[in-house]
């Protein structure tokens, strides 16, 4: 997804806001360009294709200059050429600017921009934004920015300069993260916080509708803002040792776990505290409902979410993805909460279905990986998965995290109501092992890329599972589409025979999770069916099972747990599986084609 990176202050602009794309670039994108200035003197650089291309450009130019914007384009309006990287420009070259975001209204502003002469170079919606700041430019950018975007529909975070109004960068927000770090000598502004950890200790948030404006001398932002420290460690844009951000990331599941739970298992009293529902604690006494909203993988763990919340805390509980849930008319009372999952907290149909739900009065909860972002600063209270950064596109340590918070929530649910103390003990208590349990099946690592050297010739691959293990199998097929490119499907085990049995053959094969659960025999006979037609099969099975071995191709053993926890384990070997499947096939496995970390339009 788009990506700004902007910076001002006593230092050499380019190599700190090329840092800034440089660690913004995990979320995939398809051009980039910068712009630098010193005193009134501007130098744009854009091109096509990874940043290496636009560092080559500007090997050959001396950019010097204390000021300055740069952008990574994920393309959305318009293919992927010189023309449409950003920065884009007015008329005059007089206006620039960078943005990511969506400008829904750009045809019907363009024409009439047109027909006031302006002329465009571009098949962006961005650069209306150039022409309209420019329509209202009377020597002052920030005013005549405050003017333009009031016409803007859509998403925007934006930095923009002036040639004529110079030394000064104009940032605005609506709907797309853009946050400010500041040591007070430098200003870096960027999508991500990512970018401004090695510079600055204190970040200011921009709400939506803010603009800042940040010149060499001062910071003033139109509402105030209590500056927050930053938390986020300086280490983390790094692969430490590991070929990709992927596989780290797979192999940080346990500490993610560990994370997630430090502090909050409260074993002898079979209960869990949760700190940041503290000020909700005694709505949520009332709650008779549940609705959990989340997109792609994160739905994935709020599916499993719903079955732990209807067996263990009683709540009847829905599932929605963003995208559904945000055009369809919820029913919606003051008995209802409603849970959005977000690892980023920027995922925009995710947050347009919180302002809905917001307007409506409804309480509303949010688990989140980002601290700071905006999922947590709209929601009434929620829980943070403390996963740790995730720079690899496809989620893989955050669905862990997601999960063990959803677990814990189910507690801290259950125990308000009709769950005892014995099953809160027992369930808090297996929480605690399972860091180890994890750990275990990260040894697996070898097996597993065995498997793929095995499997890789076949072209599409079954996932199934039962009851807690179905989104498991939605989660595993969704992994190796993205990362290995390869035709999956996730299904119930039971709607086998309804239909998909017919594409059976020894050219399908079948990844079946099978733990010795209370739908084993199930899975079984769904097992024998697959057999019957021939169709190669790789179960996922408890230890111990040596039975299983004469049924089935192969097998990868996870450890025992409760059925309910079982997911966490169950996961990690398809996260292995597409993982090793994407690299043996050669593609880039952090930066599958055509994807984005944090889709922040819709
Ligand atoms: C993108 C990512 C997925 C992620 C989804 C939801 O599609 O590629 O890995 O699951 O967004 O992201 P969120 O940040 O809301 O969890």
């Amino acid at each position: 997804m788009c990506r700004v990176s902007g910076y001002i202050g006593k230092g050499d602009a380019l190599p700190i806001i090329m840092e800034g794309l440089r660690r913004q670039g995990y979320g995939g994108y398809d051009s980039s360009g910068v712009l630098i200035g010193n005193g009134a003197d501007l130098t744009c650089v854009r091109a096509v294709g990874k940043l290496e291309n636009l560092e080559k450009k500007l090997e050959n130019q001396t950019l010097k200059g204390n000021w300055g914007i740069g952008q990574i384009r994920w393309a959305t309006h318009g293919g992927v050429t010189e023309a449409n990287a950003h920065p884009h420009r007015d008329c005059k070259g007089n206006i620039f600017l960078v943005h990511n975001g969506i400008v829904e209204n750009y045809q019907e502003l363009k024409e009439k921009l047109i027909k006031k002469g302006h002329k465009f170079t571009s098949e962006t919606d961005t650069e209306v934004l150039c022409h309209l700041i420019e329509s209202f430019f009377q020597g002052n950018l920030e005013e005549a920015t405050r003017k333009a975007l009031r016409l803007v529909k859509g998403t925007y975070g934006l930095l923009i300069i002036s040639k004529q109004d110079p030394e000064k960068i104009v940032a605005a927000r609506l709907s797309s993260p853009l946050l400010i770090g500041t040591n007070d000598q430098d200003y870096i502004i960027a999508s991500d916080p990512i970018a401004v950890a090695p510079y600055a200790r204190k970040i200011i948030q921009l709400d939506d509708y803010e603009i800042a404006t940040i010149t060499l001398k001062d910071l003033f932002i139109l509402k105030e803002k209590i500056p927050q420290v930053l938390e986020l460690d300086l280490g983390v844009a790094e692969k430490g040792g590991y070929p990709h951000f992927m596989l780290k990331e797979i192999m940080e599941g346990p500490e993610a776990i560990e994370n997630a739970i430090k502090g909050r298992l409260m074993i002898d009293d079979g209960s869990v505290k949760l700190g940041g529902l503290d000020n909700v604690q005694n709505k949520l006494r009332e709650i008779k409902r549940l609705i959990l909203v989340a997109c792609g993988t994160s739905n994935f763990a709020a599916r499993i979410g719903k079955y732990m919340l209807e067996e263990y805390a009683g709540i009847p509980t829905e599932v929605d993805i963003g995208s559904e849930f945000r055009y369809r008319k919820p029913i919606l009372d003051k008995n209802t909460a409603v849970i959005f999952i977000s690892q980023s907290g920027e995922t925009a149909d995710t947050l347009a279905c919180l302002k809905e739900v917001k307007n409506k009065g409804i309480l509303t909860l949010g688990i989140t990986n980002v601290v700071g972002s905006s999922q947590t600063r709209e929601t009434d209270a929620g829980i943070y998965t403390r996963s740790g950064p995730e720079i690899g596109v496809a989620s893989t340590k955050s669905f862990l995290g997601q999960f063990t918070v959803l677990a814990m929530l189910m507690v801290y649910l259950g125990r308000q109501r009709e769950m005892s103390l014995v099953t809160g003990k027992r369930i808090v208590s297996e929480l605690s092992k399972i860091p180890d349990l994890a750990k275990k099946i990260l040894s697996l690592t070898q097996k597993i890329e065995k498997l793929t050297e095995k499997y890789k010739d076949f072209q599409n691959f079954w996932f199934i599972g039962r009851k807690y293990n179905f989104p498991v199998a939605l989660e595993g097929a969704l992994k190796l589409k993205e990362i290995s490119y390869l035709h999956a499907e996730g299904m119930a085990g039971g709607e086998l025979k309804h239909g998909p049995l017919a594409l059976i053959n020894e050219n399908f094969p079948t990844i079946a999770i099978c733990p010795s659960d209370s739908v084993y025999e199930k899975m079984m006979s769904n097992i024998e069916e697959i057999k019957a037609r021939g169709g190669p099969i790789i179960a996922v099975a408890t230890e111990g099972n040596e039975k299983i071995k004469e049924i089935v191709d192969d097998v990868i053993y996870i450890p025992k747990t409760l059925e309910v926890l079982t997911p966490i384990l169950s996961v990690i070997p398809f996260h292995l599986f597409a993982y090793y499947m994407g690299v043996l096939r050669g593609y880039d496995v952090d930066k599958p084609r055509n994807l984005a970390k944090s889709v922040t339009v819709e």
